[in-house]
């Protein structure tokens, strides 16, 4: 299979790449990035030594660019990744989020029914479904989504949908809990739990810390987004949950616990403009039809991601850019936090 995957440079979409490489070797890959802060070539060392592999430094929402791509390659099938994914920023900066995350699909989705891709999988997110105190979301819940972030997941899913309807595109949709894992960005909460931690830093707190996620380690969506690809049925959303939900502040107790660090190093600040206090969702979907359950209990994940990340100082220090700093020297003093 050709598979055309966007925004392979980031998180998940560089996990989902070794894991496709290492799953399927006959399969040709082409990885589009526009390798915006969030991107890092890094993450796919060794990866320029597998022969159909290419990387391409592209803007989805350049159409003529991405048509060249469509006409060179000829992709059959395209795993959209690609977003600006950064609840905080959206906050700051609404419009990035609208462009990339919603016109940038709409770019995707004109290019793959004029190529006739025969399969075009959306990567979205369990935020679209907003926040829910007790149960937990099906595929059939209402969308409320509380932030432009999220809210622009919501848009694109719904042009997803629509083009499937309408046009016939071949979609699928996957809307997973909160990944974490190898290669994110430390803005997130447990790489930058993590990476505050390592240096001594204050760790910002938001409200009272009682907010639950649902944590999912990174190579488990990786698998289940790969499932999805091969035997999902066409026009379906399918939710991936990793079955661990935990408030914020035992996550960071669990952090500073094994790294044996003080829990003075965490720091209560004002909350997050709508913040959801929980998200859940059932994946009885996922599990019936395709097979599917998360693998990786929640100690043995963050186990492993700790020690990533102690591992890699380099690439820890190669995140903290310009771009990086100037953002956050802002944000944390706004937050009465030293910036730096
Ligand atoms: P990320 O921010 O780490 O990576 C995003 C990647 O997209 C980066 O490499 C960036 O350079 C690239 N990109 C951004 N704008 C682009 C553009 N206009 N053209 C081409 N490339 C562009 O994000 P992530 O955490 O890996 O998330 C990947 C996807 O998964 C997103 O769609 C996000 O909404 C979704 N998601 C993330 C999580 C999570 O917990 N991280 C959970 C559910 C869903
Ligand atoms: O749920 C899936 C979503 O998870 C993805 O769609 C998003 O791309 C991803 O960013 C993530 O969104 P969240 O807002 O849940 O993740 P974040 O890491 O920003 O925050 C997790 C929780 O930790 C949330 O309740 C806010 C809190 N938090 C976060 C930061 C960055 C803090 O208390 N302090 C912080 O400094």
């Amino acid at each position: 299979m050709k598979v055309l995957v966007t925004g392979g440079c980031g998180f998940i979409g560089s996990n989902f790449i070794h894991y496709l490489a290492r799953k399927h070797p006959t399969y040709k890959i082409i990885n589009i990035d526009k390798l915006t802060y969030a991107g890092n070539l890094g993450n796919l060392k060794g990866l320029n030594k597998k022969k159909d592999y290419w990387f391409i430094k592209a803007d989805i929402c350049d159409k003529p660019v991405m048509k060249k791509v469509f006409q060179k390659y000829r992709p059959e099938a395209v795993v959209n990744f690609a977003a600006e994914s950064h609840v905080d920023r959206s906050i700051s900066r609404p419009a990035i989020f609208l462009k990339t995350n919603v016109l940038g699909a709409a770019t995707l989705l004109d290019l793959s029914i004029g190529f006739g891709v025969e399969k075009f999988l959306h990567i979205s997110t369990d935020e679209v479904y907003g926040s829910i105190l007790r149960g937990k979301f099906t595929e059939n819940s209402m969308l409320h989504p509380s932030s432009p972030y999220s809210a622009s997941k919501a848009a694109a899913d719904a042009l997803v949908l629509a083009y499937h309807t309408t046009y016939g595109l071949p979609a699928l949709i996957t809307r997973s809990s909160n990944n974490y894992g190898p290669y994110q960005f430390p803005e997130k909460f447990i790489p930058l739990i993590i990476h505050n931690a390592l240096h001594a830093k204050k760790i910002p707190l938001y409200g009272d810390g009682k907010n639950v996620r649902d944590w999912l380690y990174v190579e488990d969506n990786c698998e289940a987004i790969d499932m999805v690809l091969h035997k999902g049925r066409i026009g379906e959303i399918y939710n991936v949950g990793g079955h661990n939900e935990y408030q914020n502040i035992a996550v960071i107790r669990g952090i500073l616990k094994a790294l044996r660090k003080p829990a003075s190093l965490i720091a209560f600040v004002r909350d997050r403009a709508g913040h959801d206090r929980r998200y859940a969702l059932s994946i009885t979907k996922i599990k019936r039809d395709i097979g599917w359950t998360p693998r990786t209990p929640f100690a043995t994940g963050l186990r492993k991601t700790i020690q990533w990340y102690t591992n890699n100082p380099g690439w820890l220090k190669n995140t903290q850019t310009g771009a990086y700093r100037s953002f956050y020297k802002k944000y944390y003093s706004k937050l009465g936090l030293s910036g730096s």
